[in-house]
């Protein structure tokens, strides 16, 4: 099996992240944000750098109701197997496994349709877990759809425990499901 890579988003990949966008691929599970990335791409086309801080570090993040909230202390990846396959990031609060209401888990994932199936997310997900250790997460909290079986299969494969059902609050005829996953394997 080939083994992925978590790397820190770069400009030299960016063409490529780019590309997974046009094909419609998107970074965020519950909207898709291809669009709006796009569009700040198209503005920020001579600065890669810009855009990358615009989307990983500046102060606020765009919630799905278009309202901003501040952005939690965070490490994003993109998966690599050479290639630009997805992306995985986590974001918490300092001293605490609590998340603000509005967030919905510790750990987010996608992985572009054409690298789906090879077992990238799951490796995404074990490498991603010591870096949440080392922040001082005994565990992780991750949600994910009641109908998405590759994730509940990605977080099943790295130890996550059930931890019960939630709302969804926009597929109203589903459910989230909620998982804790250990971050020492
Ligand atoms: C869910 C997702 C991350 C899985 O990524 P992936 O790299 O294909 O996952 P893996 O290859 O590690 O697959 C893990 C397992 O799930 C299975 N699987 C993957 N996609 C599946 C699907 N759509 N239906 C059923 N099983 C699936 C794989 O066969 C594998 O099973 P196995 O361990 O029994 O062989 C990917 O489909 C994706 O990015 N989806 C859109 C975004 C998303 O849902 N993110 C998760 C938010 S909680």
């Amino acid at each position: 099996m080939t083994t992925i890579t978590l790397i820190r988003p770069n400009s030299d990949f960016l063409p490529a992240y780019e590309g997974a966008l046009r094909q419609g691929w998107s970074p965020n599970t519950d909207r898709n944000v291809s669009q709006a990335h796009l569009e700040r791409l198209e503005k920020l086309r001579d600065d890669p750098e810009g855009f990358l801080y615009e989307i990983y570090r500046s102060p606020t993040v765009r919630m799905p109701d278009g309202s901003d909230m501040e952005r939690l202390p965070a490490h994003d990846f993109w998966i690599s197997d050479g290639e630009f396959c997805g992306r995985i990031g986590l974001r918490f609060q300092h001293g605490t496994e609590d998340l603000p209401p509005r967030v919905s888990g510790h750990i987010g994932y996608s992985v572009v349709p054409w690298k789906r199936g090879r077992g990238y997310a799951t490796q995404a997900l074990r490498q991603i877990l010591p870096v949440a250790q080392s922040e001082g997460l005994a565990r992780v909290l991750i949600t994910c759809d009641d109908d998405n079986v590759g994730s509940q299969k990605v977080i099943l494969a790295n130890g996550g425990t059930f931890a019960g059902e939630r709302p969804h609050e926009t597929r109203l005829d589903h459910v989230k499901f909620t998982y804790w996953v250990a971050t020492s394997l």
